[in-house]
């Protein structure tokens, strides 16, 4: 589906205030898993600035022993010290990446901004090597956007 048909769904499932913020997070998972075919895992974290780690929120895909990311550890770790989009074609030509499954071929980080500060981030990882365009930035850039107005 292309992304212009997915972003009101987002927007709607953002807007539901019947449900619960980490309902709604999965719910946007599950939107995007199911609707992009190269989204294989799609996930978020959130940092405890203080503590200086991630933490695994809502997710969907499969479950991933690293539900802890200290800061600057992985892609995830570098985006929560960075503030910077990573997009990463080819996961096996990384030295600082954490693998969570054998079929991930590549992986794309995108930080979720608060009032300026690096909040958190979604994930996707791809099964398919050198998947993510710009497009795919400029999509997540308005999800963590819409993610942030709840947080
Ligand atoms: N590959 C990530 C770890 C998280 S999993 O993809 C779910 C990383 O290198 O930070």
């Amino acid at each position: 589906m292309p992304f212009r048909l997915l972003k009101p769904q987002v927007e709607t499932i953002i807007s539901d205030t019947t449900k619960s913020v980490d309902e709604r997070l999965l719910s946007i998972c599950q939107l995007l898993e199911s609707h992009l075919e190269y989204y294989n895992w799609v996930g978020f974290y959130f940092a405890n600035s203080d503590k200086k780690e991630l933490y695994l929120g809502p997710y969907i895909g499969e479950p991933t022993d690293h539900t802890v990311i200290p800061f600057g550890k992985g892609i995830c770790g570098q985006v929560a010290v960075s503030n910077e989009n990573f997009v990463v074609p080819d996961v096996a030509a990384q030295d600082n990446y954490i693998a969570c499954s054998i079929t991930v071929k590549a992986e794309i980080v995108v930080p979720i901004f608060k009032d300026g500060k690096n909040i958190g981030q979604i994930d996707i990882d791809s099964n398919t090597p050198d998947p993510f365009t710009d497009k795919d930035e400029r999509f997540l850039e308005f999800v963590c956007t819409k993610v942030s107005e709840i947080l």
